[in-house]
This record gives C-alpha cells, sequence and structure tokens, in this order.
C-alpha cells in the first residue's frame, strides 16, 4: 500500500509533500487539495507557498476542501477549522477563498439537534467534491488514537462525511488550541468519512513525534481494522507516509523502507 518515507524533521517532510503538490499543480493547474489542519501539515503549507512565490505558480484555480470540522463553534471562533484553513493555508498560500471549503460551511455554530441541518450536511460535502472531479492530493494527520480526519476508532471504514463524536483522547490532545482547557474543547465535529477519503487519488499521511509511534505502527503494518481507522489507507493504491524517526519509532519493516527510499528510480515521484 504504502510507501514509508523516513525523514530527519518537519521541515524536511514539508519540503517533500510541497515539491509534490507544486508539481501536482504546475501540470494540473486547476488542481483539487485535500487540507488537513493540526500541526503535522503547517510546513507543507508554507514550503508550498515559498514554492509558489519563488517559481511563480499560478494557484488562481486551485481549489481546496478541508477534512473536517468542530461543531456548535462559531465558524469566526480563531480556533474553527474554518478559520485555521484561512490562517495558515488560504492566506500563506495565496489560494482563492471562493475555492476553499471547508465541512459544514452552512453549518456556522447550528445546534446538533437540527436534524435537517447536520443529515444534509455531509451529503452536500461529498457531492460537491464529486462535482469538483475529486481530491488529487489529500494531506492528513493522524491522531494518537488512529483517527484520519476526526474518523476515531470504531468508524466505518466505508463512511461518507457526516457527523461525529470526538474521542475524549482525542479531546485532551487538542486542548492545547484551547487554552489547555478540556471543556472548551467541542464534543462533535463534521468529518470526512474514511469512504471519502479513500476516494482521493494520492493520500499523504504526515506524523511526527514517539506520541504517534503507535498509531504509525498500527496504520502501516497492523491488520486494517476500524480499531485503528488511519488502516484503511492500506487499502488505497497510492499512500505516501512521511514521517519522522520518532514515528517511526515501532515499525518493524524500516530497514525495508529506507532501502526503498534510498533505491528510487528518479522517475518515481512520491
Ligand atoms: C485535522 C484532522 C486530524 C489531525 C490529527 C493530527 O484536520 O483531521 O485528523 O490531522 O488529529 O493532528 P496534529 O497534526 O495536530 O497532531
Amino acid at each position: 500500500m504504502a510507501e514509508v518515507v523516513i525523514v530527519k524533521n518537519e521541515d524536511e517532510a514539508g519540503e517533500l509533500v510541497a515539491q509534490c503538490a507544486a508539481t501536482l499543480i504546475e501540470s494540473k493547474p486547476d488542481a483539487v487539495l485535500g487540507l488537513a489542519t493540526g500541526s503535522s501539515p503547517l510546513k507543507v503549507y508554507r514550503h508550498l507557498a515559498g514554492r509558489v512565490k519563488a517559481n511563480h505558480i499560478d494557484v488562481s484555480q486551485v481549489s481546496g476542501y478541508a477534512l473536517d470540522e468542530y461543531l456548535e463553534l462559531p465558524l469566526t471562533h480563531p480556533e474553527s477549522y474554518h478559520a485555521t484553513i484561512k490562517r495558515t493555508v488560504t492566506d500563506v498560500i495565496g489560494l482563492d477563498p471562493q475555492k476553499v471549503h471547508v465541512p459544514g460551511d452552512a453549518l456556522n455554530g447550528a445546534s446538533m439537534n437540527d436534524a435537517k441541518a447536520m443529515r444534509g450536511a455531509g451529503a452536500a460535502y461529498d457531492r460537491a467534491i464529486e462535482a469538483a472531479g475529486g481530491v488529487d492530493m489529500q494531506i492528513l494527520g493522524i491522531g494518537t488514537d488512529g483517527h484520519v480526519g476526526f474518523n476515531e476508532p470504531g468508524s466505518s471504514l466505508a463512511s461518507g462525511t457526516r457527523i461525529k463524536t470526538l474521542a475524549r483522547q482525542t479531546r485532551v490532545d487538542n486542548a492545547r488550541f484551547f487554552g489547555g482547557n478540556l471543556d472548551e474543547v467541542p464534543t462533535h465535529c463534521i468529518t470526512q468519512g474514511i469512504g471519502t477519503i479513500l476516494k482521493a487519488r494520492h493520500l499523504v499521511l504526515l506524523a511526527f513525534g514517539a506520541g504517534k509511534a503507535n498509531a504509525v505502527a498500527a496504520t502501516v503494518e497492523g491488520p486494517v481494522s476500524a480499531s485503528c481507522p488511519a488502516s484503511a489507507l492500506q487499502l488505497h493504491p497510492h499512500v505516501t507516509v512521511v514521517i519522522d524517526e520518532a514515528a517511526a519509532g515501532k515499525l518493524h519493516n524500516v530497514d525495508y523502507y529506507r532501502w526503498v527510499t534510498d533505491n528510487k528510480p528518479d522517475w518515481q515521484d512520491i
């Protein structure tokens, strides 16, 4: 399934993935990017912005679809994923804001008890991605519990975009964005499903630090199981896992992954 690339640090990962994204955009100016929030992809976005500027790459036709959004958080809240995507991706790279979408665009803090709004939002997002021609390159982080998007352990591996309840572990991990206050972290979200994510043409999973080592090992070398939703990536024909030494710490086949990277034919991209 996956090519596993072990890099020195987040910066090297950012360079590698940004180069791949830049090449995609140069060959397909209306490329569709799948965007993750969180810490892991930040260097990718910064390096891509650098390449866009240095090489005068036209990104005016590029569109983006984010993975997820918290519920019952106003879109204007600085930690909403609408605000985060604008601050860390759209503004940094210079994308057209009209072409960058986040699940639940229309929900804007709507009550979770608004059944009609909640039910309709997920399917509408999946239809929008399809209408755009599908995601060319999906950037992913991974939760310490093995989630991708906010598909927590036990999620259907065939799921579309829908409302999910965040795991306690995820809320604890993300409390750092809310002044360390767990009570401030939303309890629910809308997230692309595993089935949605698997439709993207190229998946790039980023993970750094020892805290991700168990989740990375379960994803790459464990059985395909809803207990580790990211393991569903094994079913996809084009996945690149870019990790640092610490995140690779629990993998068994490290020597082979390094051998593959060191002996890669020049014509092969990630
Ligand atoms: C973010 C997302 C999550 C994060 C994951 C890792 O849009 O969908 O799956 O990618 O929680 O977060 P970081 O990178 O902050 O460790």
